[in-house]
């Protein structure tokens, strides 16, 4: 059933003696029947991806970007594979599925703008000197993805990496084998062997990976803690390249907010969007005290009982798929729990809507005044905070390690730039939902939520390093001698 690990050119079986199998979490069809990498298949993969960087290295930008527009000829060909890989793997709705492979495909002339703007060459000639700025491609990077959007987010790293010169060695999800195997057949045509490489597993494989000696980089978006972990086995090896894009306890603001049906869609969009796997989802929903504030929830809780949650292939289509797993559904349950416990007020209960899959419908909790946890729940879970003033809004909002996405809604555009200013978030949005990042801009957040290296638009920065030099062709004695020189 399964292709297996996509190593120096060639397709390998791993290791038959540890199984590797993704399900839909509503169907609970088998979906990818494989095996885990051995370890020699890993050391394979990154020897593999070491010999292709002396030659991948040295080929021309337009030769990257021709073997890139090959892959997004071939993936376009194949989309229909893509698609239902997705959505089986996630249980992400189709619409979702094909809203991803169009942002695949958008992402290459968006890389391609990006390194020549961001890693490009630069030369300024002062008489018979240059001065000389050029970047480098680092070598072999071990990329690792997340599943909740397993085909955009690893892709937003390996075309701005491959275009810069690296090699790869990709571990997909362990959730989403099929997505990532079916990506790597899009990409085998494209590129020279070894160029990029595919090893499939879970944890055991992503820790050896990750602490291969002869990587030259890490790329990891997933979670905070994981992404934490990763830092530290890193903390020993300074001259190597690591960018984390992790998790966030996103909050919205409703300031002098309208009380109308677009509040009510941008806070849905926010909260719910994907079920509410999306790194960039309002988790804490902040609403001022009376009669307007709770008459916006009145509306919310109406509308948000009428959403449309189904299969990923149902007709017509759902607003929201199932989680991932029906271990992702019982997380957010237990979490709805936590809260209760701790004394928040269930306004509609979280619960799962057909025994045993993770169709799960969202819950909306008042927690004004509880002690939850800084934590990322990452399903469709919300908290509303309700406030008395503007500023104690923003200092609450403020009050969490992560610091991904933030989003404003009022019509009052002091309150903006004052959240603007304050907010601590590295994605920050008026009257758009957390949800709405654009592709065109960079992409990541401060505190727990990363590491200072944002990808989309900015992801071409961490895939080369800059050599700058003052060049002349011969040398000369300069018009004024230093002291000391003719005594
Ligand atoms: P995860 O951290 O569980 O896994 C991510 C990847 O890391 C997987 O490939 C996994 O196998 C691998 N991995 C896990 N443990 C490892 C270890 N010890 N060593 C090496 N590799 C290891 O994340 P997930 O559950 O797949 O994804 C959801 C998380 O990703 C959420 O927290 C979400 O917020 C975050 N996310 C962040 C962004 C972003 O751009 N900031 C985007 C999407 C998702
Ligand atoms: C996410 O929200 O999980 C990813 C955001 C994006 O890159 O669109």
């Amino acid at each position: 059933m399964a292709q297996g690990h996509y190593i120096n050119g060639a397709w390998q079986q791993g290791d038959v003696s540890k199984s590797l199998k993704s399900f839909n979490s509503v169907s609970h069809e088998c979906v990818y029947d494989g095996f885990e990498a051995r370890p020699d298949q890993i050391n394979e993969a990154v020897s593999a991806a070491r010999q292709a960087f002396k030659t991948w290295r040295l080929v021309s930008f337009e030769e990257r970007v021709a073997c890139c527009r090959l892959f997004i000829q071939t993936l376009k060909d194949h989309s229909y594979d893509l698609v239902s890989a997705i959505g089986r793997e996630t249980a992400k709705p189709r619409w979702e599925c094909e809203l991803e492979i169009q942002t695949v495909i958008a992402k290459l002339d968006i890389s391609i703008l990006a390194h020549l703007e961001r890693t490009g060459y630069r030369m300024t000639q002062t008489g018979s000197v240059k001065a000389v700025l050029q970047h480098r491609p680092h070598g072999v990077i071990a990329l690792f993805g997340p599943y909740n959007f397993p085909a955009h987010l690893p892709n937003g790293h390996i075309m701005p990496a491959l275009l810069a010169g690296n090699c790869i060695v990709f571990k997909p999800s362990e959730l989403t084998p099929l997505a990532g195997e079916v990506m790597i057949q899009c990409w085998e045509k494209s590129l020279p062997k070894g160029v990029i490489n595919l090893v499939q597993g879970s944890v055991s494989v992503g820790t050896y990976l990750a602490q291969h000696p002869q990587l030259d980089g890490l790329f990891f978006t997933g979670s905070a803690r994981v992404g934490h972990l990763l830092h530290e086995q890193f903390a020993a090896f300074p001259e190597k390249i690591m960018a984390l894009e992790m998790g966030g306890n996103n909050p919205l603001v409703l300031g002098a907010f309208e009380d109308n049906e677009a509040t009510i869609y941008t806070c849905i969009q926010s909260a719910f969007l994907s079920a509410g796997q999306r790194c960039t989802c309002a988790r804490r929903v902040f609403v001022p005290v009376g009669t307007k504030g709770d008459h916006f929830i009145e509306q919310l809780l109406g509308r948000v009982e009428k959403l449309v949650i189904g299969e990923w292939n149902a007709e017509p289509q759902p607003f929201m798929g199932a989680l991932v797993s029906v271990a992702a559904a019982s997380r957010v349950l237990q979490a709805q729990q936590e809260w209760k416990d701790k004394g928040a007020k269930v306004l509609k209960t979280a619960q799962i809507l057909k025994e045993g899959t993770a169709l799960i419908s969202p819950g909306i909790l008042d927690t004004t005044g509880c002690d939850i946890p800084d934590e990322e729940v990452f399903g469709p879970l919300m908290q509303i905070i309700r406030y008395e003033n503007f500023e104690t809004a923003i200092n609450l909002a403020n009050a969490t390690h992560y610091g991904l996405s933030a989003a404003l809604l009022s019509t009052n555009s002091k309150e903006f730039e004052y959240f603007e200013r304050e907010i601590r978030a590295g994605v920050v949005n008026w009257n758009r939902p957390t949800t709405g990042a654009s592709s065109h801009m960079p992409f990541g957040g401060v505190g727990k939520s990363g590491n200072l290296r944002p990808t989309a638009y900015y992801a071409a920065d961490s895939c080369s390093y800059p050599v700058a030099g003052v060049q002349a062709e011969t040398p000369e004695i300069p018009a004024i001698l230093p002291p000391g020189w003719n005594s």
